[in-house]
């Protein structure tokens, strides 16, 4: 281990999105590097799958919890975090990846658009239930995977119309509306990372977002035919899942984020995220009308 480096041998990761993907190499990364694993998953048999790959990899061992949820239902995430706070005493990293775009108009149970749900709703309802755990931990720190593509928007959200459902009927959708849909999500990520970074000022916890870049992945196979071609060709100039997670490692490993907190990073760089996503007062009524839509009110 470097001098620069944390020592993630004693500390205990949380993760979404860890079945497949961007998350799955970032789990095994860090339980290579001997931390303890809990797994946030919606299917029981995948999660148990990858729980036993992390096992047998590492040479010390170390402990992986599984934790079963539905991240687009904040009934679901609700639930999850109870049993979360019951059984796991230390949460010194939570990383906030499972994400999806929805490519036709889809809602959870609460009435949320789908694609809203789970990339933007689920990190900030998780990370709310979790926040005073995480607050117990000498350090922490909380990494949430947003993209270059919220470089498509403009011109911030409607909030007039939070579900988007103009972007999935007619010339909208025709013109890309999900994608945007979409890229709204990732933008509202980088938001939320500002944000709450201001709300936990003077804290133990940084907080912190990146951009994986274009990976090879199981993303949008949960669309039609169209998509999943279009992912088969993306897929010739993508990386790997492992180059993918790469700068959600050095994040997680590094002794020193305070020139991060708050920030938007991409191969291993602090990088400029576009105006919009650096807009504070778009932030905070981001934050506002979250809350409302989970109906929590916090500090
Ligand atoms: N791939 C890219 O080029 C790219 C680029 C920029 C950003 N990203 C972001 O990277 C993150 C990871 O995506 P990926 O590319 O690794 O895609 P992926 O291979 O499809 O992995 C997505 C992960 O999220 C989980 N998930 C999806 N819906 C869920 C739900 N309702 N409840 C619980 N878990 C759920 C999936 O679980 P299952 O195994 O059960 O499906 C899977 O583990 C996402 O936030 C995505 O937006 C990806």
């Amino acid at each position: 281990m470097k001098e620069t480096e944390w020592n993630l041998q004693d500390k205990y990761v949380l993760i979404t999105g860890a079945t497949n993907g961007i998350g799955q190499a970032a789990a095994k990364a860090l339980a290579a590097r001997g931390a303890n694993i809990g797994i946030i998953a919606r299917n029981q048999g995948r999660a148990e799958a990858i729980s036993k790959l992390l096992k047998i990899q590492t040479s010390k061992p170390i402990k992986v919890d599984i934790f079963i949820a539905d991240l687009s239902s904040q009934r679901s995430i609700r639930r999850v975090a109870q049993q979360i706070l019951e059984r796991c005493p230390q949460i010194d990293i939570l990383v906030n990846n499972a994400g999806a775009l929805f490519d036709t108009l889809q809602k959870t149970e609460e009435g949320v658009e789908m694609t809203w749900a789970l990339n933007h709703l689920a990190p900030f309802l998780l990370t709310s239930l979790l926040l005073d755990r995480l607050k117990e931990s000498d350090s922490a720190r909380v990494i949430n995977t947003s993209s270059h593509g919220h470089k498509m928007v403009k011109n911030g959200f409607d909030f007039d119309n939070i579900n988007g459902e103009h972007l999935y009927t007619g010339v909208k959708k025709f013109m890309g509306g999900p994608t945007l849909r979409y890229a709204q999500t990732k933008l509202a990520t980088i938001l939320f990372t500002s944000e709450l970074e201001r709300r936990l000022e003077g804290t133990n916890i940084s907080v912190h977002c990146f951009d994986p870049g274009l990976v090879a992945t199981n993303f949008n196979q949960n669309n039609g035919r169209m998509a999943k071609a279009t992912m088969a060709v993306m897929k010739l100039f993508s990386r790997t899942p492992e180059e993918g997670a790469d700068t959600l490692i050095w994040l997680a490993e590094m002794k020193d984020v305070s020139w991060l907190n708050g920030k938007y990073c991409a191969d291993r760089q602090l990088k400029e995220p576009t105006k919009v996503a650096t807009d504070r007062k778009l932030a905070t009524r981001l934050w506002k009308i979250s809350e409302e839509q989970v109906g929590l009110s916090l500090k």
